[in-house]
């Protein structure tokens, strides 16, 4: 099965669920993956992070506070950022009753079992690196991982995305075949240069005009917007010819 990350009809953009569908579900969580699927996602994006003992975790802040019980299960660790805590820590957090009922049994994701878990259901990943400047080498860990999740790098199947264009730069060089996300609105005199490795630029969807997508279309990139959970704006921007939607909500279209 290969999921179609770029999707074939004009006005019909790719539907990414933003850290799963994360209206329903709790964000970046096993849960949040699978239920995209079931709400008619084409890809799931997530957040990646390290661990103090540099394990990949999936997660959007840079501390566990929103997202966990940390605060009752360490209540002397605040202000909880990741980065101090071991794998072995962070497995004993709920990471869905922040959510709502019903989410108890989620944790914090490995990179590894999601890679493993969410292979061959349909659906391609969009995987962001959060903050890569503060985990050095982070771009040989998450290449190994995928290597070790092969699944992935067929073609259509995985983009990789980050707000460091130049840690981007970096990994396009180490694995140049996988397609490129630059996230943020880089100005039209900077394009060009950076279509050397970028395979798409990713605005937020309040940026995005007909001529910006018709600018970044002429050099051979696609564009992906973010984070659109209004039916009225996934309409506009579909007739500005983007080519993906990030959304919270992916049953929505
Ligand atoms: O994929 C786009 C989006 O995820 C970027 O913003 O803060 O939700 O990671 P953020
Ligand atoms: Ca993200």
């Amino acid at each position: 099965l290969t999921p179609a990350v770029y999707a074939a009809a004009a006005d019909n953009p790719t539907n990414v669920a933003h850290r799963g569908a994360s209206a329903d579900a709790p964000e970046n969580t096993l849960a949040a993956f699978k239920l995209a699927g079931r709400q008619g996602a084409d890809m799931f994006e997530l957040d990646v992070r390290e661990t103090k003992d540099h394990q990949l975790v999936l997660l959007h802040d840079p501390t566990l506070s929103r997202t966990t019980n940390v605060e009752s299960v360490f209540p002397d660790r605040a202000p909880w950022p990741l980065s101090a805590f071991t794998l072995e820590e962070i497995r004993r957090l709920d990471a869905g009753s922040w959510f709502g009922p019903g989410h108890s049994a989620e944790r914090i994701p490995t990179l590894g079992e999601t890679l493993h878990t969410m292979k061959g259901r349909g659906m391609g990943l969009l995987l962001e690196i959060k903050d890569p400047d503060q985990y050095p080498g982070i771009e040989r860990r998450v290449a190994a991982e995928l290597r070790k999740n092969s699944w992935w790098l067929q073609p259509g199947r995985l983009v990789v995305q980050s707000f460091d264009w130049r840690f981007m730069r970096t990994f396009h060089h180490r694995m140049p075949r996988i397609p490129v996300g630059l996230l943020g609105t880089p100005a039209v005199s900077q394009l060009r240069t950076l279509s050397a490795y970028a395979t798409q630029i990713n605005p937020p969807y309040q940026y995005v005009t007909r001529a910006y997508v018709n600018r970044i279309h002429r050099l051979g990139m696609k564009v992906f917007t973010w984070t659109v959970n209004d039916r009225n704006d996934w309409r506009r921007l579909a007739s500005q010819g983007v080519d993906g939607i990030i959304t919270d909500r992916p049953g929505m279209p």
